[in-house]
C-alpha cells in the first residue's frame, strides 16, 4: 500500500494531514463469503481550495511574468534539467509501472510500454527543443527591418491526465508545455494518482521552486476556482469534453485561454467487401480492444458490408473469445479488470438496451461479468436508436453495422459530433482513394488497413468537432505550449553589413 501524505507547491514537499481518499484497485479479491471486493490500495490527499491557491500563487511567482528564472533560462539550461528529471525517473520505473497495474489495471506489457512510451517522448522533445531553439533563432529581413522570431512561453498551464494514460498522457502535455519555460499546475487523473507520488520527488529537485506545482482533491472543488481567477494561461485538458467545457466557461476572460484539449471520440472502422478480412479482424481487435477499449483512439463502432458481413463476424467474434483474461501482472494477458467502478453497470446497460432494440450478442462470452472484470461483447445488428450507435462506451462492446452503400459510414461520420480517426479497410487502391477525401476532411487522421492509433507520437495528434483542440505530437506540442514572438530592429548603417 502507499499511503501518500504529500503534495509537491512551491519546491517543496508539504505534509498534508487533512482528508485523505482511499484508492481502490480493479483487482478484486475473493472474500469469505465468496463475494469480490477492490484491494485498497494507498491513500493521497484530498487537498481543498487553499492549497490549489497556493499552488497557482507559485506557478505565477516562479513566471513572474515571464522574467521569473525559468521562463528565462537557456534552453540549454532547460534541458540540462530536463535530462536530470528523465534520469530522476528511470530511477522510479518499477514501482511506477507496479502502480499503474494495480490503479488502473492495465498488463504489466503495457503499463512498462507506457513507461518506456513516456521517457521516449521526452527525449524525443527534448530533441525537438533543439530544433526550435528560441533563443538563436532565424532571422528574416523585409522592408527595413531584421526580425529575430522566438518561440516565447504563455504562462501558467494546468495539465489534467485522463485515467487510461495517466502517466503518458498527462506528460505529453506537461513536459512540452513545461520546457517551452511556462511553470505547471499538475493535477493527476482520479484513478492513476498514486503513481506519481514517486515522480514529485524527481520534479521537486529538477526544477527552480514552483515550475512544478501538484494539485490534489476533488476536481469539482478545486479545478473550477483555478480557472476562475483568470490566471490559467493555458488548460492542456485530455478526458471529457463535458469537463472540458465546463471549465474553460470559468475563465473570465475565455478568449485569453489556449486551450490544448484530446476530448471524446467515436472512432469507425469500415470494412468494404474489398477488404483482407483476415487484416481487418486482426487491426479491428487490436484497435477496439487494447486496454479493454479504454482508449480515445481505440476503435468504438464498426461498418461492415452486407456481403461480407457474416465471415467478418465469425472471424472477429473468434479472435475476440481467444483473448487471454486476466489479471495485469499475468503472463500474455489481453483483457484486464477495468478501473471505473460504475462502468460494468453502464456496458451492461448499453448492451441490453441494444439487445432490446433487436440487437445480438454474437460472440459466446459477450459481456460476461465478474466484478470489475467484463468479458468483450460483439453487438449486432447496432441501429440508430440504441445507444451504442453514438455514445462512447469506452469499454470492452463492439458495436457491428452493416452497410450496403458506402455513403452510409460518410453519412454517419457527418452526422457526428465527433471527428479523431477512421480505419478504411480494403484491398481495391481506386476504392480506397475515392474514401480518402470524403473521409480526411472529416476526421483528423484516415488510417488505411490498420488500426485507429495515436502513435508514432511525432505524428500530429488532434481531432475535428469536439474531439479536440490544438494538436499534440512532440514538435506540435511545443507550438502549442508556446507563441511566437519577434524582435524587429530597424536596419541602420551599422547593422546594414
Ligand atoms: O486515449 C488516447 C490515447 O492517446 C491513445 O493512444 O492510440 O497510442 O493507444 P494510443
Amino acid at each position: 500500500e502507499v499511503h501518500q501524505r504529500e503534495y509537491l507547491v512551491n519546491g517543496e514537499m508539504r505534509r498534508w494531514d487533512g482528508e485523505v481518499s482511499e484508492v481502490y484497485s480493479p483487482v478484486m479479491i475473493p472474500q469469505a463469503d465468496g463475494s469480490l471486493k477492490r484491494k485498497l490500495i494507498g491513500t493521497y490527499p484530498v487537498c481543498g481550495e487553499y492549497e490549489a491557491m497556493e499552488a497557482m500563487e507559485a506557478a505565477l511567482a516562479a513566471y513572474d511574468n515571464g522574467r521569473g528564472e525559468w521562463p528565462t533560462m537557456s534552453i540549454a539550461d532547460r534541458i540540462k534539467c530536463m535530462d536530470k528529471f528523465v534520469y530522476k525517473m528511470i530511477e522510479q520505473r518499477t514501482l511506477t509501472i507496479k502502480l499503474l497495474m494495480w490503479e488502473i489495471g492495465k498488463s504489466y506489457a503495457d503499463s512498462a510500454k507506457e513507461f518506456d512510451r513516456t521517457v521516449e517522448y521526452i527525449n524525443a522533445t527534448i530533441d525537438g527543443l533543439k530544433d526550435i531553439d528560441r533563443h538563436s533563432s532565424r532571422f528574416e529581413m523585409a522592408e527595413g527591418l531584421i526580425a529575430q522570431i522566438r518561440r516565447s512561453p504563455l504562462g501558467v498551464v494546468l495539465c489534467m491526465g485522463p485515467f487510461n494514460y495517466p502517466l503518458n498522457e498527462t506528460f505529453t502535455t506537461l513536459i512540452p508545455a513545461l520546457i517551452m519555460g511556462n511553470t505547471i499546475l499538475f493535477k493527476p487523473p482520479k484513478h492513476g494518482t498514486l503513481l506519481h507520488y514517486p515522480l514529485l520527488e524527481a520534479f521537486k529537485d529538477s526544477f527552480p521552486k514552483g515550475v512544478v506545482n501538484t494539485v490534489y482533491g476533488r476536481g469539482a472543488v478545486v479545478t473550477p476556482g483555478l480557472m476562475a481567477t483568470g490566471k490559467i494561461n493555458v488548460l492542456a485538458f485530455i478526458g471529457s469534453s463535458k469537463v472540458a467545457n465546463d471549465l474553460k466557461k470559468r475563465h473570465p476572460k475565455v478568449n485569453r485561454l489556449r486551450a490544448v484539449l484530446s476530448l471524446d471520440a467515436k472512432n469507425a472502422a469500415i470494412i468494404t467487401k474489398n477488404a483482407d478480412l483476415k487484416l481487418a479482424v486482426s487491426e479491428c481487435i487490436l484497435g477496439s480492444l487494447s486496454f479493454n477499449g479504454q482508449r480515445c483512439t481505440a476503435i468504438k463502432i464498426i461498418f461492415v458490408h452486407k456481403s461480407v458481413a457474416d465471415e467478418f463476424l465469425k472471424l472477429f467474434s473468434d479472435a475476440v473469445e481467444a483473448l487471454k483474461p486476466g489479471l495485469p501482472w499475468t503472463d500474455g494477458v489481453k483483457l484486464t479488470p477495468l478501473p471505473e467502478p460504475h462502468k460494468p453497470d453502464y456496458l451492461k446497460e448499453c448492451i441490453d438496451d441494444a439487445i432490446t432494440n433487436g440487437a445480438k450478442v454474437i460472440n459466446e462470452h459477450g459481456g460476461v461479468t465478474a466484478g470489475s472484470f467484463v468479458f468483450p461483447a460483439v453487438v449486432y445488428p447496432v441501429i440508430e436508436k440504441m445507444k451504442l450507435y453514438r455514445e462512447e462506451q469506452f469499454g470492452p462492446i463492439i458495436p457491428v453495422i452493416p452497410f450496403e452503400d458506402i455513403e452510409e459510414p460518410i453519412a454517419y461520420q457527418i452526422d457526428s459530433p465527433h471527428g479523431m480517426q477512421v480505419s478504411i479497410f480494403s484491398n481495391d487502391a481506386k476504392e480506397i482513394s475515392a474514401l480518402i477525401d470524403p473521409f480526411v476532411n472529416l476526421v483528423s487522421r484516415v488510417n488505411i488497413n490498420s488500426q485507429c492509433q495515436r502513435g508514432p507520437d511525432v505524428f500530429p495528434f488532434t481531432g475535428r468537432k469536439d474531439s479536440a483542440e490544438g494538436t499534440l505530437s512532440v514538435h506540435d506540442a511545443l507550438r502549442s505550449f508556446s507563441i511566437r514572438s519577434l524582435v524587429a530592429t530597424k536596419l541602420n548603417d551599422a547593422n546594414k553589413q
